[in-house]
């Protein structure tokens, strides 16, 4: 089975994805992230995303694992763990951009395909419900008020020991959101049988015990069949 998470910047998606994907057993896939790793590559290598033919050398050189380690899932970008320096906020500003490239989408979901393969998962995204697993079982999309996103993002980035204003975030939020859904090439939009889910005023036990009710009924409803 595939559950499908989309919806925009910072709006808890990760956080249920990974603990949807605990309490089921299946597999947490994190496309973001994948698109974080290719941007940071991008950048350590100054790759010119416009140059057709150094990217293309660039997609064919780069190689992205998945890994699990104590538990949870760790990206290699060509053998190393990435999972911290992926999650800087100048990754954020830039990543958007990168990802809008068609040749680096395409090449991104084959890899995704390719993880998901024969295995039951939680995959994460934009485009994830829309274009990546277009069949998925259950989709979700997942939205919640900016001032909540950027307060959410915050938080985080405290923790990660980066300090940055509300005012900031929520300009960079924006920026991203609107780059995300006007790009040409997969777009950030709600699959027409995607469940939407407003999380301004839910919790995160609130936000994953609600999917699992959508989960529980899904069942039941095959066994039904
Ligand atoms: O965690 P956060 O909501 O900040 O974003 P993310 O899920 O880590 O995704 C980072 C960026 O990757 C997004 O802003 C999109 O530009 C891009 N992305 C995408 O284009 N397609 C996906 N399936 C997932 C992410």
């Amino acid at each position: 089975m595939i559950i499908a998470i989309d919806g925009p910047a910072a709006a808890g998606k990760s956080t249920s994805a990974k603990l949807l994907a605990e309490r089921l057993n299946f597999l947490y896939l994190d496309t973001g992230a994948m698109y974080r790793c290719i941007a940071l590559s991008v950048l350590e290598h100054k790759i010119d995303i416009y140059d057709e033919s150094s990217l293309k050398d660039f997609i064919s050189s780069f190689k992205l694992e998945l890994k699990t380690v104590d538990g949870s899932p760790d990206f290699l970008v060509n053998g190393s763990s990435v999972s911290k320096k992926i999650r800087t906020t100048s990754i954020s500003k830039k990543v958007s951009e990168i990802s809008a490239i068609p040749a680096i989408r395409e090449y991104m979901v084959s890899l995704q395909r390719s993880f998901a393969k024969n295995s039951n998962c939680v995959v994460e995204g934009r485009d994830i419900g829309t274009v990546v697993f277009p069949e998925a079982e259950i989709k979700f999309f997942i939205i919640a008020s900016v001032e909540v996103r950027a307060q959410r993002r915050k938080l985080e980035l405290q923790n990660m020991g980066e300090k940055i204003s509300l005012k900031k975030l929520r300009h960079d939020i924006k920026a991203r959101d609107k780059y995300d859904s006007e790009r040409s090439h997969s777009p950030l939009k709600k699959a027409i049988n995607a469940i939407k889910i407003d999380t301004t005023k839910m919790n995160i036990n609130e936000q994953v015990n609600y999917m699992i009710s959508h989960v529980n009924l899904k069942k039941i409803g095959k066994n039904n069949k």
